[in-house]
């Protein structure tokens, strides 16, 4: 469990009170607050379900890039799955070593291509290639330096959108997504990839979605991608060394029960058994299950509205906004919010709105104390959270404090509204 509630009703976060960090001048609000411990205890878990068989948890960087997180899973043995040359940069300065990291994009520029084939003794562990046009471009890169640039071949296995069951922006194996290359196009990739000198094809690899709340699309896409490994193995697979089946965990934002990480890992690896392929290392990119439930954004209310005609309706507004928090009006996504201190008996519906002159800036309806709470927290806030903020209208990115075990480890206070004055005031 995320949060608990002490006996005096407050609520906490990795043994640490909420309400204190809220008030806390050397924050201010809206304010991230992450568990470092329980990102632990679920990389931790993650780790513990490949059994010591050869595997690589591939963290993908751009669910929550704060470095303490980034450390902390690291320490556990994560590697890193990155999506530009900044997060490489961030990965590798964190302590993740090149040859545990991997490449993901549709659109990698040639300055980072170039780091990534030339960090470390051999380059990362793997540029993802997502087209065929992506191969004589690393060719190239790869050639000019001299090196020999791992890729593996990400494949769109062309699963049924309908049967991805996730939200259509965040579904990305089907076949009119731009990720991957289309399964039926793996053949010419590999004609292409034969014609190279300084590439060398060490893996396959698929990412079909997120937020999987059953592991069916995951099982089915990663048989997928196990059958297309199997039938070109003998021909093209002397330097194999890896499968990865992507993220995608979903975690339970209060809609029920969910299947834990480690359950998508075991359909995987029993299907990579069944394809006769476990002497390959699995990998997988698990982003928001390792951090999202260890994150809470904690909001000030600013103040309460009543609109007294039509239909009556209480508005609690609140400092953070959806550029703090985009999830919900990118995704529709529910968080759950509750009080900083415990609800007692009189409650009522308030609708929970942010500052932002859109209409979309709305965290929907949550039954909270009808006397309106000083503060509030927007729980399962660890993933896609800050790393998706901007400063939209005006408003400065969110103050982030990362706590471990009752105490505050490190934090970043938000910046002062005249830092952007001055930065958008362009002579
Ligand atoms: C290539 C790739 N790998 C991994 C992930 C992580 O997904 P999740 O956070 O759902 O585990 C993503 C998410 O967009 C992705 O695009």
């Amino acid at each position: 469990v995320p949060t608990t509630r002490d006996p005096g009703g407050r609520l906490r976060a990795g043994g640490v009170d909420l309400l204190g960090i809220a008030l806390d001048p050397r924050y201010g609000t809206p304010a991230y607050v992450y568990d470092l411990g329980g990102m632990t205890s679920e990389a931790r878990a993650l780790e513990a379900a490949f059994e010591g068989a050869p595997h690589l948890v591939a963290y993908a960087v751009k669910a929550n890039s704060a470095g303490p997180v980034l450390r902390a899973l690291a320490a556990e043995g994560c590697g890193a799955d990155v999506v530009s040359g900044a997060e490489l940069e961030l990965a590798l300065l964190c302590g993740i070593h090149p040859e545990r990291i991997v490449f993901s994009g549709v659109a990698k520029l040639d300055p980072e291509l170039d780091l990534a084939i030339s960090r470390g003794q051999a380059g990362i562990g793997a540029i993802q290639l997502e087209s065929i046009e992506e191969i004589p471009r690393v060719e190239a890169r790869a050639t000019a330096v001299g090196r020999i640039a791992r890729v593996s071949a990400r494949v769109n296995p062309g699963v049924e959108r309908d049967m991805l069951g996730t939200h259509a922006h965040i579904a990305t194996g089907h076949d009119e997504a731009k990720f991957g290359i289309p399964k039926e196009d793996i053949g010419l990739a590999l004609d292409e990839l034969r014609r190279t000198t300084h590439v060398q094809l060490v893996g396959f690899t698929s990412h079909v979605g997120s937020q999987f709340t059953s592991t069916d699309a995951y099982e089915s896409a990663a048989r997928s991608l196990f059958d297309i490994v199997r039938s070109v193995r003998a021909e093209h697979g002397r330097a194999l060394t890896f499968i990865d089946t992507g993220g995608g965990f979903g975690i339970d934002y209060g809609e029920g029960c969910i299947p834990r990480p480690a359950d998508f890992v075991s359909v995987a690896r029993a299907g990579q058994r069944a394809a006769g392929l476990d002497d390959l290392a699995l990998y997988v990119e698990p982003g928001r299950s390792l951090v999202g439930a260890h994150g809470v954004l904690l909001a000030t209310t600013v103040q309460a509205k009543r609109t007294r005609s039509g239909e009556s309706r209480r508005w609690l507004m609140i400092d953070a906004g959806l550029n703090d928090l985009l999830r919900p009006a990118l995704y529709q996504a529910r968080h759950r919010i509750v009080g900083l201190l415990a609800h007692g008996e009189d409650l009522a519906p308030w609708r929970v709105v942010g500052p932002v002159c859109e209409s979309a800036d709305d965290f929907g309806e949550h039954v909270l104390p009808s006397t309106p709470p000083h503060a509030v927290a927007i729980l399962d806030a660890g993933a896609y959270g800050y790393t998706m903020a901007s400063r939209y209208n005006g408003r400065p990115l969110p103050a982030e404090v990362f706590v471990r075990d009752g105490r505050v480890v490190t934090a970043r206070r938000r910046a002062p509204a005249m830092e952007w004055v001055a930065d958008r005031n362009i002579e």
